[in-house]
């Protein structure tokens, strides 16, 4: 439960964040993941996204929203032209918060800023990929209006998982 005392900002992320991100990547990816992603997998991507990585694409100018809780980091999200051939022109890359910060309107929060920000750079329409299997997420953008119009397969070793798109006009 949040408590009305609790300060929360939605603010562009910056090098100096780079080590807490690096950890609310690592919760909130093994939290999403575990039992989906095969372990090993998911132990690289989380190793492949310390704080250097962070450092480095805050510094690059990436578009990067971090969630702040009581001034420190517990969600961020990622955005900018989509990558696929779609007619939706911006795309949400990566959205997530800690586990103990989920439930609470904050990831609809962050929603709104990513959509606000796509805004801001004329990017028409939105597409966001999620996991089949991540139904906190499928779920969460139904709800948001998004609709599934494509999905494909990503391979991690053996394991293929279905990606599904959901767009906004
Ligand atoms: C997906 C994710 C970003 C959604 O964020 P979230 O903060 O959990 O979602 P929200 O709390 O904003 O929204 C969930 C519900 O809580 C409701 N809610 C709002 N304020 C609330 C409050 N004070 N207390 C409880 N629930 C509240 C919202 O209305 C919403 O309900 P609805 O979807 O039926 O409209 C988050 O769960 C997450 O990081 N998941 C793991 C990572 C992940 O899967 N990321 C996406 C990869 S594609």
């Amino acid at each position: 439960m949040l408590q009305s005392s609790t300060s929360i900002a939605v603010r562009k992320g910056r090098p100096t964040d780079a080590k807490a991100l690096a950890d609310v990547f690592r919760q909130s990816w093994q939290h999403a993941y575990a039992g989906i992603i095969p372990h090993l997998h998911l132990e690289t991507l989380i190793r492949k996204r310390g704080p250097e990585w962070w450092r480095t694409a805050a510094r690059g100018g990436a578009d990067l929203i971090v969630l702040e809780a009581e001034g420190a980091p517990v969600g961020y999200a990622t955005l900018g032209s989509s990558r696929a051939q779609t007619s939706q022109q911006g795309e949400i890359f990566e959205i997530y918060l800690v586990p103990s910060y989920q439930g609470l309107g904050l990831g609809e929060l962050m929603f709104e800023a990513c959509r606000h920000r796509l805004d801001q750079r004329k990017l028409k329409g939105l597409v966001v990929w999620a996991l089949a299997a991540n139904t906190t997420a499928t779920d969460f953008y139904w709800r948001r209006g998004g609709r599934p119009v494509s999905s494909t397969f990503e391979r991690f070793g053996k394991t293929r998982l279905e990606k599904i798109a959901f767009t906004w006009d």
